[in-house]
């Protein structure tokens, strides 16, 4: 029988929060989860938008989820919080890529406070970052920084305004506004074509949006711990692009860390229990912002900017995994593990693991149990380097991103062959390292990735 990833605290919603910059695998934890959930338990997401790429296989084929939570193959109800901003174009479009036999839209529901992505998000969003030249953040484009900040400077429009009369008089009137800042800031006029285009798919979303059931998050979650069923709370981006506590301004706009999970679906912290806290076995970072343990440091991060996965296979057609150039090794790595954003195509950064950063994410989200995935992407390495604590410093510094800090690594020997060959049992080279790990972060590792479809893990303490 197969088994599935337990939860404690089962009368509390668990938190499966992303421990690095994002893309940590968390797709792949919430589904199996997810797979071992009944008809009254509940997934939901708390923050961000279609920034969020989660990558899961399932059957064989791999599907990229955006908006939804990655659960939608199980059968627990599916809620999109008050915390998200959400483009409802983008929402209906991802709909699409369901496989029909998945009944959905019966178990799916939305907060009437999430914040909507107007037409005129992505466009401020785009234009924005062009304009701030090699100051820029790297964000994925959707319109998120945008919507947020509409919505802290209270001008947002909610998805519950949906249904009052006057919701497209006030969404001309608040496009018009951004359409003066794009002209009299950013000097950019909107061409007209893509505007009606853009248009038109809005108000088909908003058409799709009015369709689904709106239910106020604080509801649904009581609801169901009331009846004794589970909530997971699916985290997108990760702790490090927290908008206060990531190396801020290289970050995301909302609060990506557990303690978001309560203003996020607006929950009594009370009710939040210790989080599960997805990490990958090395580093992998999108975009902008420091990254102490990067892999040929500055050349890596120039070369990577805005860089697409073809141009670097042309360029460097074989690179060498133990090359004693880390420039190069980054490369293999990225070739290794496939690390290209899943939003936006982008190479992802490469570099060893970080553990200042990684005790900084598990202190500050109260993890209680890890998931550490892609340790088979380290198969045909020579050695295994680890970032143990920074020279000199016995804190992360309050702004990483102004600061130099100089990495201490240890270094551990690898298995031979491949961990997605070994079954449960992994090789003692794999398991030194993670009891290393365990014993250094205070918290058990309780599954580790070695591939990326669904059997492709060893599941440690049951
Ligand atoms: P998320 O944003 O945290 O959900 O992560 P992404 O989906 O953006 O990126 C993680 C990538 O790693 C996806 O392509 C997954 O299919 C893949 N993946 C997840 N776990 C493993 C693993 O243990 N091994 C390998 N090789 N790939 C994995
Ligand atoms: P998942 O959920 C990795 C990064 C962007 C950029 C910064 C700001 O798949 O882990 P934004 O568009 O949010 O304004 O971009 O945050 N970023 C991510 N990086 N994974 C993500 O999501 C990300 N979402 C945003 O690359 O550096
Ligand atoms: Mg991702």
């Amino acid at each position: 029988m197969k088994k599935n990833l337990k939860l404690k605290n089962e009368s509390q919603v668990v938190p499966i929060i992303g421990l690095q910059w994002g893309d940590e695998g968390k797709g792949k934890g919430v589904a199996r989860i997810a797979s071992g959930l009944s008809k009254g338990d509940l997934i939901v997401r708390f923050q961000g938008g279609n920034n969020a790429g989660h990558t899961i296989w399932h059957d064989s084929k791999c599907y990229v989820f955006k908006l939804i939570p990655s659960g939608i193959f199980g059968q627990a109800q599916i809620h999109l919080g008050a915390g998200m901003v959400i483009d409802p174009f983008a929402l209906k479009r991802e709909t699409t890529t369901i496989p029909k036999s998945v009944s959905f839209l019966n178990r799916i529901s939305v907060s009437p406070h999430a914040t909507l992505v107007l037409p005129t998000h992505l466009i401020l969003d785009s234009i924005g970052e062009l304009k701030k030249g090699t100051g820029k953040i790297g964000s994925t484009g959707r319109g998120i920084g945008p919507a947020y900040t509409d919505l802290v400077g209270r001008n947002a429009l909610r998805v519950g305004d949906i249904f009052q009369n006057d919701f497209q008089k006030r969404y001309l009137t608040l496009t018009e506004q951004h359409k003066k800042i794009l002209a009299n800031i950013y000097k950019y006029k909107i061409n007209q074509k893509e505007w009606s285009e853009k248009q038109k798919n809005f108000w088909e979303g908003i058409k799709f949006l009015r369709s689904l059931a709106i239910i106020n998050s604080k509801e649904i979650i009581s609801k169901t711990l009331a009846k004794n069923n589970k909530v997971i709370a699916e985290g997108a981006q990760g702790t490090l692009l927290d908008v206060r506590f990531g190396n801020y301004p290289f970050v995301t706009s909302s609060h990506t860390i557990a303690s978001g999970v309560g203003t996020g679906l607006g929950i009594p912290p009370s009710q939040i229990g210790g989080a599960i806290g997805i990490f990958k076995a090395y580093v992998t970072k999108v975009g902008e912002g420091p990254f102490p343990t990067e892999f040929g440091g500055e050349k890596s991060a120039v070369w990577c900017r805005d860089r697409k996965f073809n141009y670097e296979k042309e360029i460097y057609p074989n690179p060498d995994l133990n090359s004693p150039d880390e420039f190069e090794q980054g490369i293999a790595l990225r070739r290794a593990g496939s690390e290209t954003g899943a939003v936006t195509g982008r190479l992802r950064r490469t570099g060893w693991l970080d553990i200042p950063l990684l005790k900084y994410a598990i202190e500050i989200n109260n993890a209680t149990g890890l998931v550490m995935t892609k340790l088979d992407v380290l198969d045909g390495l020579k050695k295994i380097k680890v970032c143990t604590h920074y020279l000199g410093k016995k804190e992360i510094p309050f702004d990483l991103s102004r600061t130099k800090v100089k990495c201490v690594y240890k270094n551990f020997p690898v298995w031979k062959g491949k961990l997605s060959d070994c079954g449960n049992k992994l090789p003692k080279e794999a398991l030194t390292y993670i009891k290393f790990l365990e014993k250094t972060l205070g918290v058990p590792i309780i599954y580790i990735g070695t591939g990326p479809e669904e059997h492709h893990c060893v599941e440690r303490y049951w």
